[in-house]
């Protein structure tokens, strides 16, 4: 069971156990139910007192992986006793392996039919609209952090793109996939602003760019901190994004007007001194009031031509100052350089997160990025990117045409428009 939201289904299905004999609940462990599902709202302790307490079942053991086999194994049960709902979907792999396990010692499966009128996914839907609280979701990336290999970030320059990224979902290979958490990118914000990222959109203006997100989604957010700013300012925004439950800031070791990264050394970019940078690190976690928030540090030394032994340098100066990731920033095609890094990081013995941005070195697969250390891949910019293009081919077709019909078939239908935000009609 994954027992997050406990329902008659459920009891229903021990209530059928308990009638054949001693209950033993396998339990599956966040990190087993994030192999094919979203991470549950209870943390494992949570669900396992509640399961403990329910009339008729004797023990709760840990269930790490989607295969049964391991626990059927060392117990050795005379039944299985499983919802049938898994006859269809990711799971009937699963079911089959513990019908043929079970054949080992002469054990039967017994299968409960599902209960009508109620289910978790429904249960989900209904917590979903409840929506979430700050203390939440800040928490909820470090919950994510420890049940899956790899996160995924996609960038959030209003409400709408939040919504996307809270909803999207595509079936893959019997999986289903969607993103884990928001990057609140200081690039698309601005540029959604009509401003340059120069950090001249003051922090007031991009926390209101949060705030409107925060009104409609529930996932994590992680924070743009571009420089963090003076490190007497930075302290405040720290307080500021911990109090609208942000789960962490990244900010960069430059200093002087911050140009975008991806100019690399086409345009004068100065890195911070490591003694400098780390006193911001220090001040920022020092002023955090929970220990859930997180200050990761990114390194700009790829960008500004310095080589991989300055970054790993930094590295290991910023993680001694306190940091709770390092995100290493480059802008070359290959993602050779990266991986080069992350081969040095892995090595680091009080290594932390690792955060990759592959906006440049898009060829790379997640899978590789995981293979190589990496825990949060941000997709920073692909957002705004897409719609910007999109909008503009629209304005300059109603232009040459005098009219809209000849771009309508790359728009939403008008009723798709109406129907697409909940409580319009
Ligand atoms: C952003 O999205 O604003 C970033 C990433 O900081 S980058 O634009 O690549 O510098
Ligand atoms: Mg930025």
């Amino acid at each position: 069971m994954s027992a997050d939201l406990v329902h008659p289904g459920h009891l229903n299905i021990l209530k059928k156990a308990a009638d054949l004999g001693e209950v033993t609940v396998g339990l599956l462990t966040d990190q087993a139910i994030a192999s094919y599902k979203r991470v549950p709202f209870m943390t494992f302790e949570q669900r396992k007192q509640v399961i403990e307490n329910i009339k008729g079942v004797s023990q709760v053991v840990p269930q790490t992986t989607l295969d049964y086999r391991h626990n059927l194994t060392q117990l050795k049960p005379d039944h299985v006793v499983h919802g049938d709902d898994w006859k269809e979907g990711v799971q009937q792999k699963t079911r089959q392996q513990v019908i043929d396990c079970l054949a080992q010692w002469g054990g039967s499966l017994v299968e409960v039919p599902y209960t009508d009128g109620i289910s978790s996914t429904q249960l989900q839907h209904a917590m979903k609209e409840l929506g979430t609280t700050p203390q939440i979701r800040l928490k909820s990336l470090r919950r994510l952090l420890n049940a899956k290999p790899l996160l995924r970030f996609l960038d959030i320059h209003n409400a709408l793109s939040g919504l996307i990224i809270e909803n999207t979902k595509v079936e893959v290979n019997g999986r289903v996939e969607e993103f884990d958490g928001m990057w609140g990118s200081s690039l698309t914000d601005s540029t959604a602003k009509g401003k340059p990222d120069i950090e001249a959109v003051d922090v007031s203006s991009r926390m209101s760019t949060l705030n409107e997100v925060l009104e409609v989604t529930t996932k994590p957010i992680i924070y743009d901190g571009d420089t963090g700013g003076k490190t007497e300012h930075f302290v405040f925004t720290v307080k500021t994004l911990e109090r609208l439950g942000v789960s962490a800031v990244i900010i960069e070791d430059k200093t002087g007007l911050k140009k975008n990264s991806l100019f690399g050394t086409d345009v004068e970019q100065t890195q911070d001194s490591i003694e400098n940078f780390s006193l911001k690190i220090k001040a920022g976690k020092q002023a955090q009031a929970t220990h859930d928030f997180m200050i990761i540090a990114r390194i700009e030394s790829l960008i500004c031509g310095q080589g991989i032994d300055h970054a790993m340098q930094r590295a290991k100066a910023f993680i001694e100052a306190g940091a709770d990731g390092i995100m290493i920033h480059s802008r070359e095609k290959s993602p050779d350089e990266i991986l080069e890094f992350c081969r040095q990081y892995r090595q680091l013995e009080n290594k932390k997160y690792l955060i990759a941005v592959p906006s440049s070195y898009n060829s790379i697969y997640e899978s590789e990025l995981a293979e190589a250390g990496v825990n949060i891949v941000i997709y920073a910019n692909q957002l705004l990117r897409s719609a910007y293009p999109a909008m503009l081919n629209t304005a300059q077709s109603i232009l040459q045409h005098g009219r809209s019909a000849e771009v309508d078939e790359h728009m939403m239908p008008i009723k798709q428009i109406l129907e697409l935000i909940p409580g319009t009609k």
